[in-house]
């Protein structure tokens, strides 16, 4: 029996002949793909204001620059993520200060945030985590009053929608990852959305180490003032070939995560030991993770593996890290949610019958293990 995984690659054969075109075409590094590919994106999420670059972790450390976060700088986020969202942090030079989450869904709580700011906070960073919008607005409206900027995480949420805007029209700036196995690929990739025309600007200079692509030249060679240092973070024209023809599968691939969410969602509830995160109202979750709390969490975990089904805590809380130890505070509900959450399969190539099996399967389990 083939093992249902939690995470696969989606690779449409029809990449193959346009990437085979510009593979060979003369012309690989960052050009037409590239602006074709930012157009589509920016109708896409109904805002036009989309860099691509190579990866979502620079997406994040170019928003944290584009915010002027530096050192001594505090910037307030969660421990209950992926390393990624966290390391541009230190990259900056900033002080990383963990705020705790809601013991159910595991996003950053906002009474949590408005708790720890200081005169030195410069920013707050909020992850969707596994497609879950957080509290966008109670979280805005904070940085607002103390002026502050606000950076989503949208690695995992791509086609979530929040108060019914797609992510990506909220806040400051937005980051979204294009690794192997999200929602959707560029190989590798990232995407940032700025709110501001200005950031938008001066982030599409940074990406490449601050010069003006763009700028009319007499001939290849860079003569006009670089202003300030910049990254080599830009996308080529390669990965935006692949992603102009991922893009157009993204809407049937989020609608079959959200299918089986919403399977799972009816069926789960009803069983003994397990607790379903119930989604807040005013959004929409692209669940690129399905998870929900269970006890005996590891018992369940190899149990299930050895009924064929991958299941993962998927992210370790950051804060126990050697690398984050400086930022080391009591963190209770990301020990309460951490103790229990799990996510099962639920991806676009789960189909019903494999729902249905790992659905008999936690049943199985229930029964058999948690009968007291
Ligand atoms: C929550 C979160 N943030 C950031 C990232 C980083 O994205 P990338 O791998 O594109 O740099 C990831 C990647 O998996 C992630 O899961």
């Amino acid at each position: 029996m083939e093992q249902k995984v939690l995470f696969k690659v989606h690779m449409p054969k029809s990449v193959d002949k346009p990437l085979l075109e510009v593979l060979h075409s003369g012309f690989i590094g960052q050009g037409k793909k590239v602006d074709e590919f930012e157009e589509r994106l920016g109708e896409y999420f109904g805002n036009k204001k989309v860099l691509t670059l190579n990866s979502g972790t620079s997406g994040l450390h170019l928003a944290l620059r584009l915010a002027n976060v530096g050192h001594g700088d505090e910037v307030i986020t969660t421990a209950m993520t992926c390393t990624a969202t966290n390391m541009p942090i230190l990259a900056a030079g900033a002080k990383i200060v963990w705020a705790d989450v809601d013991p159910m869904t595991g996003l950053i709580d906002p009474k949590a945030i408005e708790k720890k700011i200081t005169s030195k906070t410069k920013a707050i960073m909020m992850v969707h985590f596994g497609g879950i919008p957080c509290d966008i607005d109670a979280i805005n409206t904070i940085a607002k009053k103390h002026n502050l900027k606000t950076i989503e995480d949208g690695a995992h949420a791509i086609g979530s929608e929040y108060n019914g805007l797609k992510i990506g029209n909220h806040s400051d700036f937005i980051m979204f990852s294009l690794q192997a196995i999200k929602h959707f690929t560029t190989v590798d990739g990232g995407l940032l959305l700025c709110k501001d025309q200005s950031d938008y600007e001066r982030g599409k200079l940074l990406r490449w180490y601050g010069i003006d692509r763009d700028a009319k030249r007499k001939e290849f060679r860079c003569e006009e003032d670089i202003i300030e240092y910049g990254y080599k973070y830009h996308m080529n024209d390669i990965s935006a070939t692949i992603g102009i023809e991922q893009l157009k599968y993204i809407d049937e691939i989020v609608s079959k995560h959200i299918d089986n969410q919403e399977y799972y969602d009816q069926k789960l509830q009803r069983i003994k030991g397990i607790s379903v995160i119930k989604k807040p109202e005013v959004s929409k979750s692209s669940s690129w993770l399905y998870t929900m709390h269970i006890e005996k969490r590891d018992l369940f975990s190899t149990w299930m593996s050895e009924q064929g089904v991958m299941t993962s805590r998927v992210h370790e809380r950051n804060d126990k890290h050697t690398a984050f130890s400086d930022s080391m505070c009591s963190l209770p509900n990301v020990e309460r949610f951490n103790n229990t959450q799990v996510s099962i399969p639920v991806g676009w190539w789960i189909t019903d019958e494999d729902r249905e099996y790992i659905v008999n399967k936690i049943q199985e389990f229930s029964d058999k293990f948690m009968k007291i």
